[in-house]
């Protein structure tokens, strides 16, 4: 078997605007929005060192300079806090990133779609394989004994196979058409497992989707979609679509859906942004309990 080279690169793409978050993120990078006490870009960036990441690049934009801030040192804020002997609140702002892991930072000039996006980073992947994690979308992480997180699996996987893993999950028919769907040829997929891929569609109609496997925001991917993506043409939405990038690559590569066991939820929009808050903040050690008893009262007025 040829030598698999790990995953340790992530690309997390952050230039998009978030129009759906507005108000809210007028001023502020949505990815900087609070799940409980961590902004969701840092909860995307814990699973990715989880899985034995370590060069994180974010793909962004002006005025999204934020981001790199909260990655980076504060100097002045440490000081004070060390003074004040602060000593928990410290460690937590301190080790946001350990010292083995690197951020790095490219510039998306222009919004031509997530496949553009992913070719900005394409000097710094050179020839190593990579991940891809949509910020957006949280993924629970495992709480079960003895399991790990989905995205831990995929990256295992990838160790294991060395074919290229994209996470799916089933969504309600209305919804299809807002996703990349996964062509399994007609073969199931059982939650927790993998299985070829034969083709993959962008946000396709709900009657010709090949089935209601969404594409739900992490990848693991050979090299070789760079050199894809610089001929991928315009796609859904009239942008560079990394699902037809995918798609081109299946035809002289096998890729695997991988169906995740965990939940999810979209923090791109208010709902789900909100049900977030509360998944999280339900497994939170210091919050479950203080809001487990409001949910409770609040179920009782109705
Ligand atoms: C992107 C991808 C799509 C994927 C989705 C997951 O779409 O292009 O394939 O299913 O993320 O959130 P977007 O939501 O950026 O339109």
């Amino acid at each position: 078997m040829p030598h698999i080279q790990p995953v340790k690169k992530a690309i997390i793409p952050v230039a998009g605007l978030g129009t759906r978050m507005l108000p809210a993120t007028k001023a502020i990078p949505k990815e900087l929005l609070p799940v409980t006490d961590k902004p969701v870009i840092q909860h995307v960036v814990e699973e990715a060192i989880a899985a034995g990441i370590n060069e994180i690049i974010l793909v962004t934009r002006s005025g999204k300079e934020a981001i790199e801030n909260h990655f980076d040192a504060h100097f002045e804020l440490e000081t004070q806090l060390e003074r004040k002997g602060k000593d928990i609140v410290l460690t937590s702002i301190k080790n946001i990133i350990p010292p083995h892991v690197q951020v790095v930072s490219i510039r998306q000039p222009e919004a031509l779609g997530l496949g553009h996006a992913i070719l900005c980073a394409r000097r710094v992947i050179g020839d190593d394989p990579f991940a891809v994690m949509l910020p957006d979308v949280l993924v629970m992480p495992a709480t079960n004994p003895g399991t790990q997180n989905d995205f831990t699996n995929m990256v295992n996987r990838w160790d294991e196979t060395g074919h290229g893993q994209i996470m799916v999950e089933a969504v309600p028919d209305k919804d299809i058409h807002q996703y990349g769907i996964a062509d399994m040829g007609g073969a199931a997929l059982n939650i927790g497992m993998t299985s070829p891929l034969s083709a993959m569609v962008e946000k396709p109609k709900t009657e010709e989707a090949p089935s209601n496997l969404a594409v739900v925001g992490r990848y693991v991917l050979p090299a070789k979609v760079m050199q894809i993506l610089k001929d991928t043409k315009p796609g859904s939405g009239g942008e560079i679509q990394l699902t037809d990038a995918l798609d081109e690559l299946l035809k002289s590569d096998a890729l695997d859906a991988y169906r995740m066991a965990s939940a999810t939820h979209d923090c791109g929009n208010k709902l789900g942004y909100l049900k977030a808050n509360i998944a999280m903040a339900l497994e939170h050690p210091e919050l479950k309990e203080g809001l487990q008893t409001f949910l409770n009262g609040l179920a009782k007025i109705d």
